[in-house]
């Protein structure tokens, strides 16, 4: 026997029994985003390397160890994408969307690829929605975007989840600040772990994501940066909590969140959960006013989010209701024939059906009653048409409704009409 070949690690197939979710999620988010006036965008996986490194940030976890990134035949360096905002900013920049509005609202689905050790929640190949908002410095802006999130969720059916807000002020604040924080960690070196040091040399925000719990205790008492931006940014972060309230989103406000990308600026924001594990964080967004300049377009502020797809999913299982795990029936007719002409005649009926949009299947090939009905009730059809000589004779198919166990005589000629009933 040949070998066989399995998917890639971390890249997993969606079978059939796992697509009514992930329609269920994209259909949801669809509607949300459209009342909220966000337009769709789509953008290719492949990119040219530096739209990443520099959007990102080389210092970046993302950049450093997690890209799919190969020669083309040509030789040029492409990369997978591994997020949605990029790639979305490069596409407003070449092709001038700023110029039809000043506000561009756009939302985005499909796969990302980072080379992460795999576990429940992570993979390599995972699937984000995402929605930005371009052209408006307001934290109206970002308090839109977690509102909408937040009625996502909430209408999946989600319930038990937090949602942590910050500010990381912007980046003539955080300079200051930076430093602050360095000497405060130099003054505990000692006490930190390997990874943490090098941390301190390149992205000294990160030490506060660290697991090790000598690095949390030193973390606990590090200066926040919440308590040195300006008062400028205070208020417009007070604007932003406020908008929260009035739209009944419940938050918290923890001032060491910081996020994995580079680009962020001002609001920061993430949505998690304890029921997913160690890979809490289903969702997360911010604020990034320097992307769009640093990725060669005019200066312009924005505001967006993506969700991990794979997270949500395990989330909307979570609090499935029981009711809708009973026995749900297809609205649809399963034909069964009992003869050869039977079979033609079931053949023209379910073509009929079909193509007046009616769900209907049959055997490929004349099958017993029996195997022919289990296979109706394997598949939950709310009908079977039989049909065998006596009825041929009368011009009826005998219909039995399986969800109420009734049957009754049906005229071919109204079958259509009587089922769309
Ligand atoms: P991110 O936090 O890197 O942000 O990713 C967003 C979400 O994608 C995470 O909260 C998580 O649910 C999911 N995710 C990330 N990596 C994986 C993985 N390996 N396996 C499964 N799920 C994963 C961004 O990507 C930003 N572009 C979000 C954004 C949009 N910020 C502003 N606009």
């Amino acid at each position: 026997m040949a070998k066989k070949i399995r998917s890639i690690t971390g890249m997993s197939d969606i079978l059939p029994g796992e697509t009514k979710y992930w329609n269920l999620l994209e259909e949801t988010a669809r509607k949300i985003f459209n009342n909220y006036h966000f337009s769709e965008i789509r953008t290719p996986i492949l990119e040219e390397t530096p739209l990443f490194s520099r959007g990102i940030g080389e210092g970046s976890q993302v950049v450093q160890k997690e890209m799919y990134t190969f020669l083309d035949k040509g030789g040029d360096s492409v990369t997978m994408r591994p997020e949605g905002t990029a790639s979305v900013v490069r596409s407003y920049i070449q092709h001038s969307l700023q110029a039809s509005d000043e506000i561009t609202k756009l939302y985005y689905m499909g796969p990302m690829f980072r080379y992460e050790r795999p576990q429940k929640g992570r993979l390599r190949q995972f699937h984000q929605i995402g929605a930005e908002t371009f052209g408006v410095d307001h934290p109206l802006a970002d308090a839109e975007v977690v509102i909408m999130l937040d009625r996502l969720i909430k209408e999946l059916g989600i319930t038990e989840y937090k949602i942590a807000v910050n500010t990381l002020g912007s980046l003539e604040e955080r300079k200051p600040y930076l430093e602050k924080l360095t000497n405060y960690f130099l003054s505990d070196k000692e006490g930190l772990c390997e990874d943490c040091h090098k941390r301190l040399e390149s992205n000294v925000l990160r030490i506060f994501d660290c697991k090790v719990e000598a690095c949390k205790q030193i973390a606990l008492k590090a200066p926040v940066l919440i308590d040195s931006v300006s008062p400028e940014t205070k208020s417009e972060f007070d604007t932003f909590l406020k908008a929260l309230d009035q739209a009944g989103v419940q938050y918290e406000v923890s001032p060491r969140i910081v996020r994995g990308l580079d680009y962020y600026v001002k609001t920061t924001f993430e949505f998690v959960s304890d029921r997913l594990g160690s890979q809490s964080a289903f969702a997360g967004g911010g604020r990034y006013n320097g992307l769009v300049e640093d990725l060669g377009g005019k200066p312009t502020p924005a505001v967006g989010f993506a969700l991990g797809c794979e997270r949500v999913i395990l989330l909307m299982k979570e609090f499935e209701s029981s009711s809708s795990e009973e026995k749900e029936f297809v609205p649809g007719v399963y034909f069964i024939p009992m003869d050869e002409k039977s079979f033609t005649k079931s053949k023209i009926l379910m073509q009929n059906l079909r193509d007046g949009d009616i769900l209907s299947e049959m055997a490929f090939e004349k099958k017993s009653l029996k195997s022919q009905m289990r296979r109706a009730n394997k598949f939950n059809f709310k009908y079977a048409a039989i049909i065998g000589s006596d009825e041929l004779e009368k011009g009826v198919v005998m219909l039995k409704d399986l969800e109420k166990s009734e049957q009754h005589e049906v005229k071919m000629d109204d079958l259509l009409e009587s089922i769309r009933k």
